[in-house]
């Protein structure tokens, strides 16, 4: 490869590309950190839900089934209508308290079916066959200022600990 003469015009040519390629790294670096340190708020997956007026979910005894997955396809929740055992709402979670995968309501049988391992939860949540070693978690649910029913997935209870004493872990009706 031929040696060129150090002129002046090859010095400001290498000293240009020196100079471009270092801001190019500079501003790729700062891209990097920036989305590092970035608030993720807006990626995180959507946690509280207006699911709809009361009066949509008055049948006793009824498993309400559409938030079963959120749209965004991660798991949900079942709305459940504990009367004529207690006049309440609860919003039960979809994940298997065994290994996380997500039961079947079986109507006929009023109960979840958990299909990996084969675990059973009553209406309640509660399990009773199966590998399962505990209720399946509830969620906060609340009625709002227009009179919606909201979930709250960032508000967890659990049976076991007592939790569902708490008067955010149900909802009156009737
Ligand atoms: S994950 Fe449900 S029984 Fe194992």
């Amino acid at each position: 490869m031929p040696w060129h003469p150090l002129t002046r015009r090859n010095i400001n040519l290498s000293l240009t590309l020196g100079w471009g390629a270092l801001a190019f790294c500079g501003v790729a670096a700062l891209a990097v950190v920036q989305d590092f340190l970035a608030p993720k708020v807006g990626r995180e997956p959507r946690k509280v839900w207006r699911v709809g007026r009361v009066a949509e979910f008055t049948a006793p005894g009824m498993v309400y089934e559409r938030f079963k997955r959120t749209p965004a396809g991660e798991p949900g929740f079942w709305i459940v209508n504990l009367a004529p055992a207690q006049p309440h709402l609860v919003a039960l979670s979809t994940v298997c308290t065994h290994l996380g995968c997500i039961p079947d309501w079986l109507k006929a049988d009023a109960k979840f079916k958990c299909p990996c391992h084969g675990s059973g939860f009553h209406l309640t949540g509660v399990n009773f066959e199966g590998p399962a070693p505990r209720p399946l978690e509830r969620y906060g649910i609340s009625r709002d200022a227009d009179g919606y029913v909201v979930v709250d997935m960032t508000r967890v209870f659990r049976q076991e600990l007592g939790q569902c004493d708490n008067r955010e872990s149900y909802l009156m009706i009737g």
